[in-house]
């Protein structure tokens, strides 16, 4: 296990997302119901970067073909039969800290 550095919650405001690079592992990092939490920033359908689609309602939509996932859970919610891999992510003062080496159990 490696906590790594990911950003400070100033860099992370409520109902926000932001596209990160932790050891060469694009990660999204998502702020929603006072949670971060952290996923692979690497749509399943053609692996374009989801920070650069958008976050609305508690969905992330891809820009490129719109599919969707649920940000509480990575779930996929159009098309149903996706997820997104998540990461353990841990909040110490302002540091926003995830592991991109172990992958959450959701
Ligand atoms: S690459 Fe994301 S929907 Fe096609």
């Amino acid at each position: 296990m490696t906590m790594r550095k990911a950003a400070t919650l100033d860099d992370l405001w409520s109902g926000s997302m932001l596209g990160v690079s932790i050891d060469g592992v694009p990660v999204l990092l998502v702020n929603l119901d006072g949670m971060i939490r952290a996923f692979e920033d690497r749509c399943q359908h053609q692996g374009v970067k989801l920070s650069e689609g958008s976050l609305r309602c508690g969905v992330i939509t891809c820009f490129a073909h719109a599919w969707q996932y649920d940000a509480r859970t990575g779930k996929g919610i159009n098309p149903e039969r996706v997820r997104l891999r998540s990461f353990r992510v841990d909040v110490r003062g302002d540091d926003v800290l995830v592991d991109v080496a172990e992958q959450e159990a959701r």
